[in-house]
């Protein structure tokens, strides 16, 4: 059911830029509601600029009915913006990134993307699968992140708008081919980014195959509940988690599930993300500070609450829910400053921490983690909802 109607924009400039940046009449096709204005939800697509090889990239502009706004693009199925509103309903954008395409073509530290085929580590980027010895791409010294190289975070996605009655977004689609970073299977994966009334970003993965592979997507936001303003630490954290998976020096897991009970890793009680940081125990010198998989309490196959943060400045709050079994709380212990972002704020230590919901880093070689194997004929599907209020 379309709520909207295709209309063209109706600027000459526009026309003649969208055509020599994306070189089709199709993309000025722009979506606007049905009732512009206050209260209305809506969907405009622009053009973002174009890849080095020449893919043009578009940028979806979402709007809720009750005013939250995000911005994606089709290039790494990338959240470029997300503003959402604190205790007196200021709006204020909540993730890190940059201003243009360039920026995140130079570098980035996975900016809002969508990571894949494998969120997190394999161990000496190997596995072996039903008696195959697969090489993956090496990015993390001897390790495989994030799907290598050029991971699902830095290809171009295909798009269309999407509207629901409770919200509106975008849905991606992507075909990772056979033998790509050393995987096996032709992979045609699928994120729908769903901007609901509830204020929810909502993110919903499937994807099929033709050989068996390993899958792990998650979402790579930097979130940073003052806007940006300062740095994360005072933000307080809590995670339903009992257990995480312990790493070594190389970030991973030993295949262990250890009790966080008496350690800084405990977030079962709201903690600012600062407080213990720093403390003298091995795992946190190993990671810079909080870069771990936990192990999520569940309760029931449905969907769980992951985590809670409570930014006290601002009275912005976030909730994650998940049908995974695992959250990577990454404090952004990697960020060192030399990078400058929206606005040209520069993102010091710790300026944004992730909250990816997955499986557990190096299952395919971790026979009593829960497995990530995707095989012909079935099918990978699960859903994370991040939602935004304030108190
Ligand atoms: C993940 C990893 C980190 C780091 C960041 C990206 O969270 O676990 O070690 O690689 O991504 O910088």
């Amino acid at each position: 059911m379309l709520k909207g109607k295709w209309r063209w924009m109706g600027l000459a400039v526009a026309m003649a830029v969208t055509v020599t940046v994306l070189g089709s009449c199709d993309t000025m096709k722009q979506w606007a509601g049905a009732e512009k204005g206050e209260g209305a939800m809506d969907i405009d697509v622009t053009s973002f600029g174009q890849t080095p090889d020449g893919q043009g990239v578009r940028l979806y502009h979402l709007r809720n009915a009750s005013g939250m706004t995000a911005e994606i693009m089709t290039y790494g199925a990338i959240v470029v913006s997300l503003e959402a509103p604190d205790r007196d309903g200021q709006m204020d954008d909540i993730v890190l990134g940059y201003d243009d395409l360039a920026g995140y073509l130079k570098e980035t530290p996975y900016f809002g993307a969508i990571v894949g085929r494998y969120g997190n580590r394999i161990g000496k980027g190997k596995f072996t699968l039903d008696g195959v010895t697969y090489t993956l791409a090496t990015n993390n010294d001897e390790n495989h992140l994030h799907g290598g190289l050029k991971g699902f975070d830095k290809v171009v996605w295909d798009d269309e708008p999407v509207w629901r009655p409770d919200g509106v977004g975008v849905k991606l689609s992507y075909l990772s081919k056979d033998g790509e970073e050393g995987y096996p299977g032709n992979l045609q994966a699928t994120v729908v980014y769903v901007l609901t009334n509830k204020n929810e970003l909502r993110i919903e993965y499937e994807a099929t195959t033709d050989k068996a592979t390993p899958v792990n997507l998650t979402h790579h936001g930097y979130f940073n509940l003052t806007g940006a303003k300062r740095d994360i630490l005072g933000h307080e954290l809590m995670l339903n988690a009992d257990k995480f998976t312990p790493v070594d020096a190389g970030l991973i897991p030993t295949g262990h599930l250890v009790d966080v009970e008496g350690t800084p890793m405990d977030f079962r009680k709201s903690t600012p993300i600062g407080a213990r940081i720093d403390a003298d125990y091995e795992q946190l010198t190993f990671g810079g500070g909080y870069d771990h998989n936990w192990v999520l309490n569940k309760r029931s196959r449905g969907m769980t609450l992951a985590a809670r943060v409570y930014e006290p400045t601002t009275g912005r709050v976030m909730e994650v829910r998940t049908l995974e079994p695992g959250v990577q709380f990454y404090a952004g212990n990697f960020l060192d400053g030399t990078l400058a972002g929206k606005n040209n704020v520069v993102y010091q230590h710790r300026y944004g921490f992730c909250l990816e919901t997955q499986h557990y880093p190096d299952s395919p070689n971790k026979p009593g983690f829960p497995s990530t194997i995707l095989r012909p004929g079935g099918k990978y599907q699960t859903t994370t909802v991040y939602r935004f209020s304030a108190k």
